[in-house]
């Protein structure tokens, strides 16, 4: 399998910072078990959160892919998220179980406030498995996806659990997905 803890490791962007924001698209919305300072909702923009990439270690196998969310670049679009603000030690062991494919990068990050207005900006960090990464599995038919999704599981759990408990997290966000919310429905055929 394809690693990328060793390459993120070079990817300092934030050297000499006692504390970074990192945003969280997936499953750190609602899992977030790493230590951290302070938590806020907050968007991206430009990008848009897909079911493109696969998960040989965490909701699949290398024999039975699942699939888990990765972002495309798309001009205007809004992907809403978590904040976390961390200190820089965290990144390590967040290295080793993304290494599927995951790189880090920085990106301007808006804070959301309870009314769901931007409030504030900073630099922030995400974990991108780009197109060009051995795992991308990319665009398919959104029933092909979710019937993928419906049977893989892997050493994290089932594959069905990840999309659920993110459509619930954005909900709970109250943030729009197109994506997210109508691969959730078409699970419930499967
Ligand atoms: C996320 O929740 O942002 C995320 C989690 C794992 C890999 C990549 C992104």
């Amino acid at each position: 399998m394809f690693d990328t803890t060793a390459l993120n490791q070079q990817r300092n962007f934030f050297e000499g910072h006692a504390a970074i924001w990192l945003f969280g698209y997936g499953s750190l919305i609602w899992k977030a078990d790493f230590d951290f300072l302070e938590r806020r909702p907050a968007y991206i923009l430009g990008w848009e959160r897909r079911f493109w990439q696969a998960s040989h270690d965490h909701r699949g196998t290398p024999e039975a892919p699942g699939r888990v969310a990765t972002l495309i670049r798309a001009k205007d679009s809004i992907c809403h998220g978590m904040a976390y603000r961390i200190t820089p030690e965290v990144l390590a062991p967040l290295d080793v179980r993304e290494k599927n494919g995951y790189l880090r990068e920085k990106v301007p990050l808006t804070f959301v406030d309870d009314n769901g207005n931007g409030v504030e900006q900073s630099e922030g960090l995400i974990y991108l498995a780009s197109d060009d990464n051995p795992a991308f599995l990319g665009e398919a038919p959104l029933a092909e996806m979710a019937q993928q999704i419906a049977s893989a599981h892997g050493p994290s759990g089932p594959n069905r659990d990840y999309l659920v408990n993110l459509a619930r997290a954005l909900q709970e966000l109250g943030a729009e997905d197109t994506h997210i919310f109508a691969l959730e429905q078409q699970l419930r055929h499967f």
